[in-house]
């Protein structure tokens, strides 16, 4: 399925035209790792700022890499641990403007500059998170903060992301 996005459009313009396109990209019937897979394309194809997304997914007391778009990233994070161990122990939305500034910072590409990760909560539970860099800093603002998060609640309604658990 080929989707098309104006990456020249404001912002707000882009994400407004996901929300259009993700209830189509989006099949319950599809596997679950195919349309978290089409998900990561669509951002990564729609921002230019957007050097590298993907899902970490919840198992014990770890993330493991999920889905992405991007380079090769390191395939475990223990909870509490880098930016998006500390969104996952917080369920916390958390954007980094500059990661030097961020203790902790687990640095996949060393060309990172700033990023974003909106925490996934099922049933009470963190799933994972949907961890997003830039090559740029400060990136990330409270527009992305709003819009990644309803997708997440989306993906997480529509998936039933509650059924799926990672062994
Ligand atoms: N920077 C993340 C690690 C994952 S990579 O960015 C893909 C962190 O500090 O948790």
């Amino acid at each position: 399925m080929e989707v098309t996005i104006d990456t020249n459009k404001s912002e707000e313009e882009i994400y407004s035209e996901i929300s259009g396109q993700l209830d189509s990209v989006i099949v319950p019937s599809d596997k679950l790792i195919s349309n978290l897979s089409n998900f990561t394309a669509l951002l990564k194809q729609a921002f230019n700022k957007i050097s590298w997304v993907g899902f970490y997914i919840s198992s014990g007391d770890k993330l493991f890499l999920g889905p992405f778009q991007g380079h090769s990233a390191c395939t475990e994070i223990k909870i509490g641990n880098g930016v998006c161990g500390t969104s996952a122990s917080s369920r916390e939305t958390i954007i980094v403007d500059d990661v030097d500034n961020f203790l902790g910072h687990i640095a996949c590409d060393s060309h990172s500059k700033s990023e974003i990760v909106v925490p996934i909560i099922v049933d009470n539970s963190v799933w994972g998170v949907l961890d997003i860099d830039s090559y740029k800093k400060s990136s990330f603002s409270n527009l992305d903060k709003i819009n990644l998060e309803n997708f997440c609640k989306f993906l997480s309604n529509k998936l039933e992301l509650n059924k799926f658990i990672l062994s």
